[in-house]
């Protein structure tokens, strides 16, 4: 199989925007993309039937819940794991390793799993990175070696609704991925 795509998406901005901005172009170089969405996303891209599409533009089942025992996964193992929009919430989750929904699972097992890249943009702004346990998240997930699109070249921080609309930095995601796992590797 080609290259896999793990993508992992939360409650954030720019959520609704995953299916023309990422995965298509993802495809098109050649990535097959499988999806977990969390409660808050899948709500919100259920809402919009975009979930749907999704899953038609994948050609996998976009996994919300968790799946029974008896089921097996549908997912294909993913080359590398691609965190985007990801909340505040989801990252100050993710450096605890709370795993409690299905893609704090996956993202948890894929820190713990060798030579598996995993890159996070975080979706936040000014207020969410002055609390005060911010700080400690990012270290946390640095150290542990996961790659972060954070900083004022990829996302400038800013107050909250003041920027609102604002486009996320797709070309450093999908350069990211690219260079986590090069396409003749
Ligand atoms: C319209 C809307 C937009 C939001 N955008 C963001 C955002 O860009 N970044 C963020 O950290 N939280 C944002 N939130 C708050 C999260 O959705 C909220 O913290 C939620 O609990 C996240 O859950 P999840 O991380 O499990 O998806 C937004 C909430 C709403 C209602």
């Amino acid at each position: 199989m080609s290259r896999v795509l793990g993508l992992a998406a939360s409650g954030a901005g720019g959520v609704e925007d995953l299916l023309p901005r990422l995965i298509k172009p993802a495809q098109e170089g050649g990535w097959t993309v499988a999806v977990t969405l969390t409660p808050t996303a899948g709500r919100w891209l259920a809402e919009t039937g975009q979930l749907d599409e999704i899953e038609q533009a994948t050609g996998y089942p976009v996994r919300v819940e968790p799946r029974s025992p008896s089921q097996k996964s549908p997912h294909p193992a993913p080359s590398c794991y691609l965190v985007a929009p990801a909340s505040a919430n989801f990252v100050a989750k993710m450096s605890l390793g709370i795993a409690d929904n299905q893609a704090l699972t996956q993202v948890n097992e894929a820190i713990g799993t060798l030579n598996l890249p995993v890159i996070v943009f975080p979706r936040v702004n000014a207020a969410h990175a002055r609390q005060p346990f911010w700080t400690m998240h990012i270290e946390n997930l640095k150290r542990v070696g996961v790659d972060l699109l954070y900083g004022d070249d990829v996302w400038p921080l800013h107050e909250p609704r003041s920027a609102p609309g604002r486009d996320l930095p797709w070309s450093a995601m999908l350069d990211a991925i690219e260079k986590a796992v090069p396409a003749d590797r």
